[in-house]
């Protein structure tokens, strides 16, 4: 393919050279003699200045040349004497490709606010910061595959339609073709499933880590990369009810070849969007500066760069969960009564105002909280020797909290067993899953990265809703 976007154009700055640039204008500004048209393909940040001469074109052409407008500029490439680029098209030819009505178009060349903008998420992509995260999200999914194939991964897709509950947690979308107002019903009047489409009750997959389990258990390191789905009724700007997991999976890992994974993972990620993605961040560096100026200054965040190497060059705290509830019920915020949810101690489920204080005032880095109580956690981790804590790890990150999940899993299959009674898993739909730890059961762990989470914290962006192009929250799922 011939290199002409915009990206290349900026980047190969070939004075002289005739060309001809396709793009959406995003802004027209100059004078009765000359028009500064700022063109976009979406290759990068950086506009392309098409200086057209009136002279050169009739009104007929300029009047076209509007805000959204999707154009072809022919001309020769020249220095530019403006500041910011090193070169602009002088044009000798504009051909306009689709209007765009400039009192019908929505994205008109000033601040819309963020809300506004998930309205209109068909064109919000057409705005520099949109853009800028989604080209940073392109990114990252390819350094994700980057950072596992270098190490002997195996990429696994795990199904979307499952009939199995992953998390045991209940929260699912149910797969059904049965007809909603004439159901069929056994003779116990419960829904007759055997006559759905699978001769079973099926569900939107909430994590591959199951299936992903069973080829860690043949092929030693796996990953999977897939959207998961949650119907819980979480309305905050962390949740989705669409989103993209991240599962490792390893043979003959414990719980501390687990976090090593975990930290080295996601500062590598972090690396690699601040060697590759720069114009991007900077870019999203002044927006959130400038959203944030009005603020006092200790409510302001890190400088998004700055923030970024923070945590790629240093070692994440790692502590126990135990560790984490003494400190929380010894902190002033508690002893004053300023958690919405007091410690009481060990059993608490921590909250986020919980994590965000361990995180942003207690240790002010990325943390790593193990060995949490049983009960509050999945029915597959590894139970420890205490026989209340299991061998679970959550990662936590500022502003964010938590970005990871995983453990350490149950390869005992007793201890399994009995933990799947007490917890009303149903072990008879599970026998495929008890094999793996019947036949060459070995030690083994694994952890979820939340994708949107991670876009989230990269770009600094204060709500998930604006890291995924559609995103599906409670009563919202438009396009
Ligand atoms: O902690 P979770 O529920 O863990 C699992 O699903 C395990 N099966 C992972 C494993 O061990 N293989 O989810 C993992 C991560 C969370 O840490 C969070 O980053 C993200 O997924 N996550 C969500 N992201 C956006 N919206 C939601 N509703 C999310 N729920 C979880
Ligand atoms: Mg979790």
């Amino acid at each position: 393919m011939k290199k002409n976007q915009i990206i290349d154009i900026l980047e190969s700055g070939q004075v002289g050279a005739e060309i001809t640039v396709k793009g959406w204008v995003r802004t027209r500004r100059g004078s009765k003699n000359v028009s500064f048209i700022a063109l976009n393909d979406g290759s990068t940040i950086n506009n392309l200045q098409v200086v057209a001469d009136a002279e050169n074109f009739g009104e007929e052409i300029l009047k076209h040349i509007n805000t959204g407008a999707a154009i072809a500029a022919t001309g020769k490439l020249v220095e530019s004497t403006g500041s910011g680029q090193s070169v602009e098209l002088q044009a000798g030819k504009i051909e306009i490709i689709g209007k765009a009505d400039p009192d019908k178009y929505p994205i008109q060349p000033k601040r819309h606010s963020l809300e506004f903008l998930r309205e209109v998420a068909h064109l919000r992509p057409r705005t520099a910061t949109y853009s800028a995260i989604f080209r940073i999200r392109h990114k990252l999914i390819f350094a994700i595959h980057n950072f596992f194939n270098e190490r002997g991964f195996y990429n696994i897709h795990t199904p979307i339609v499952t009939s199995s509950d992953a998390e045991g947690a209940g929260e699912m979308f149910r797969v059904t073709t049965l007809p909603m107002n004439d159901l069929p019903k056994t003779e116990e009047g419960q829904i007759d499933y055997s006559e759905d489409f699978f001769g079973k009750s099926t569900n939107l997959t909430v994590s591959g880590q199951l299936e992903g389990e069973l080829f860690a258990m043949a092929m030693s390191r796996i990953y999977t990369f897939g959207p998961t789905f949650r119907a819980e009724n979480s309305n905050t700007s962390r949740h989705l009810a669409e989103f993209w997991m991240i599962e490792p999976e390893v043979a003959f890992f414990d719980l501390n070849d687990n976090m090593d994974l975990a930290e080295e993972f996601l500062q590598y990620l972090i690396r690699y969007a601040l060697d590759n993605c720069m114009d991007d961040l900077q870019f999203l560096s002044k927006r959130l500066q400038e959203e944030e100026k009005n603020k006092p200054a200790d409510q302001r965040s890190m400088e998004l760069i700055e923030k970024l190497r923070f945590v790629a060059d240093n070692e994440f705290v790692r502590l126990t969960y135990t560790e984490a509830i003494d400190i929380l019920k010894n902190s002033k915020q508690n002893k004053k009564g300023k958690f919405q949810y007091p410690i009481k101690g060990f059993g608490t489920d921590l909250q986020s105002e919980h994590e965000r204080y361990l995180v942003e005032k207690k240790f002010q880095k990325p943390l790593i909280l193990t060995d949490y109580p049983k009960e509050i956690k999945a029915f597959y981790m590894r139970m420890n020797d205490d026989n209340k804590t299991v061998a679970a790890m959550d990662v936590l990150f500022p502003q964010i909290g938590e970005i990871i999940g995983g453990s350490q899993r149950e390869e005992r299959l007793d201890v399994l067993e009995s933990r799947m009674e007490e917890m009303n898993i149903p072990a008879d739909e599970m026998q495929w899953y008890l094999d793996t730890r019947r036949f060459g059961g070995c030690q083994h762990a694994g952890f979820g990265l939340g994708f949107e989470r991670l876009v989230l914290f990269v770009t600094g962006m204060g709500n998930i809703r604006d890291v995924i192009p559609f995103p599906r929250t409670p009563k919202n799922c438009e396009f």
